[in-house]
């Protein structure tokens, strides 16, 4: 089996900064714009009543307490209760919207992406690794999702508790709220070392995650071609090494997250510390009331969580940042094969992919004549990308309606890079195809490609029925048909085993052979069909 190299899948596009990556996601808030402001109002209000509830308790101690005013106590101790409750409600709240704004905005991205990689052109499937493909449609957006739902919110509002909270530590006693903000100074430039380290682990702990599911997804694949010629050993041996990489870097990226997390957990109890001695010294010296320094205290410790956090909300944020870093990789990849004066093949993509090299302007559409079918190569040549010589040269045919041609030769000679041209599975270099005397790329795609049925040598069961996957060109077709092709192509026992009784689609069918994904059976040719 072969080596991964991640390099393979970097190579075609110019990298996006990962946070200019994610701030481009932007367009799938929008939808949300209403519920965002809820959001961001309710963890805000939050944070209102928590830092509100120790200015109650000062008011208890040097008002009620002080003055042995003891008809302050129950007010204010309900205040203290309904600001408790209230901070609960708010933060139910958030969570509420948050979890099905948040779902919402990933399926949102997962469809444009899965849009997206069906008008890209077989091409680009060869060039990229599926397990590439899946870590970005799945891992990544997850990533995206959970610093939508929780790092976005709380880099804010944690942000916006620590200027309050430092300003009301100022407002309570000047020289100590002070001192206070700047013993945290520490923490930022410890947050952009580490930013600048996580980023790198980050991306490579993505990018060598989708190296292993190519890994596991092409054992699982060729699991007969790996055991019938003994290869499992070294295919087994190979996933071990890969898996190795990723638990390496998962440590180090763990190691890396444990020291920075330390950090950011000393810092804030050791303003405590120094909180709790000046602060005594400042109620020594009368320049602090009792119930100040109680004040002080709590609402210091309510600076414990939004600086512990910094160290979640930055390593979410470099996760979600890389991972919309590469799942753009895959929306700036321009489809070559295009039908861009035909409405309902253009992209509904809302994430806009970048304007790179002006695409080829085919000329405007002409409706294929509703005449049976000739089909004209003329002069046709093609050559694969970044291949040194020319699959098919010059190559001239003219095939009437009901013809049939055989075109035998040698393994490699271009019999199957010929017949991807006509459905525009490729697109000639040079020359034209014409069906019916219209160029194909002048065609609108789902036309032509309704028009057009291939039968390929490598044969994919999709996840559904026989019958859906015998009737994948022509749902339409009847019974006889499907009889008819399941003969032609030997699969008679697909009817025998009880799996799909004749007449019924949505029977599932229970051999391994249908399974899953990269199922390989003998695809039954479709009678009828040209190609
Ligand atoms: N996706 C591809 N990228 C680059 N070269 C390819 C690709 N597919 C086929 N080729 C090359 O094009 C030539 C023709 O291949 P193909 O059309 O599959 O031949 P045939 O069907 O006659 O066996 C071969 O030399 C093959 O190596
Ligand atoms: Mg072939």
């Amino acid at each position: 089996m072969p080596s991964v190299t991640p390099s393979l899948v970097t190579h075609a596009f110019a990298r996006v900064r990962p946070v200019g990556a994610l701030w481009r996601l932007r367009g799938y808030l929008k939808p949300f714009r209403t519920q965002m402001i809820v959001m961001f109002a309710a963890a805000l209000s939050a944070v209102a009543g928590e830092i509100a509830i120790p200015l109650l308790t000062k008011s208890v101690i040097d008002g009620a307490i002080a003055h042995g005013d003891k008809r302050l106590l129950i007010p204010l101790s309900l205040a203290a209760v309904g600001l408790g409750v209230a901070v609960a409600m708010m933060n139910m709240i958030r969570r509420w919207i948050q979890s099905g704004a948040v779902a919402e905005i990933e399926k949102a991205i997962r469809d444009d992406l899965y849009a997206h990689l069906q008008r890209l052109q077989p091409s680009f499937h060869d060039s990229w690794q599926s397990g590439q493909l899946l870590s970005r449609a799945t891992t990544d957006l997850s990533a995206i999702r959970r610093f939508a739902g929780f790092g976005l919110i709380f880099l804010v509002t944690n942000v916006m508790t620590f200027v309050a909270v430092v300003g009301l530590l100022i407002h309570l006693n000047w020289w100590l709220g002070l001192v206070t903000g700047v013993v945290f100074t520490p923490v930022l430039p410890v947050c952009f070392r580490f930013e600048k380290r996580y980023r790198v682990l980050s991306r490579r702990v993505q990018d060598q995650q989708g190296d292993l599911a190519t890994l596991i997804e092409e054992a699982a694949a060729g699991i007969r071609v790996l055991k019938a010629l003994g290869r499992g050993r070294e295919a087994a041996a190979g996933h071990h090494a890969q898996a190795a990489e990723v638990c390496r870097t998962q440590v180090e990226k763990a190691a890396l997250l444990g020291s920075f997390w330390a950090l950011l957990d000393l810092i804030p109890n050791a303003v405590i510390g120094v909180v709790i001695v000046l602060g005594a010294m400042a109620v020594a010296a009368h320049s602090l009331t009792l119930g100040g320094l109680v004040a002080f205290i709590t609402l210091a410790l309510e600076l414990v969580w939004p600086v512990e956090a910094m160290g979640y909300i930055i390593a979410s944020g470099q996760e979600a940042a890389t991972a919309a870093q590469r799942v753009l990789e895959i929306f700036d990849t321009e489809p070559e094969i295009t039908d861009e004066d035909h409405a309902p093949e253009r992209g509904e993509v809302r994430v806009l992919a970048s304007a790179r090299a002006p695409r080829r302007r085919i000329p405007g559409p002409r409706q294929p004549a509703q005449a049976p079918g000739r089909l004209v190569f003329d002069h046709v040549a093609f050559s694969y990308p970044g291949a040194a010589e020319p699959v098919l040269r010059d190559v001239v045919l003219d095939l009437a309606p009901g013809q049939t041609l055989v075109l035998t030769g040698a393994t490699g000679s271009g019999k199957s890079t010929l017949l991807q041209l006509v459905p525009r599975l490729a697109d000639v270099t040079s020359g034209s195809v014409r069906l019916d005397g219209t160029d194909v790329r002048d065609l609108p795609l789902e036309r032509l490609r309704a028009a057009v049925g291939c039968a390929f040598e490598d044969a994919t069961l999709f996840s559904a029925s026989v019958r859906e996957n015998v009737t994948f060109g022509a749902p339409d077709a009847d019974q006889d048909a499907v009889e008819a092709a399941l003969t032609a192509a030997q699969a008679r026992f697909a009817t025998c085993r009880g799996a799909w009784t004749p007449g019924s689609a949505s029977r599932a069918w229970p051999c391994p052979a249908a399974s899953g994904s990269g199922s390989r059976w003998p695809r039954p040719s479709w009678p009828g069909r040209t190609c």
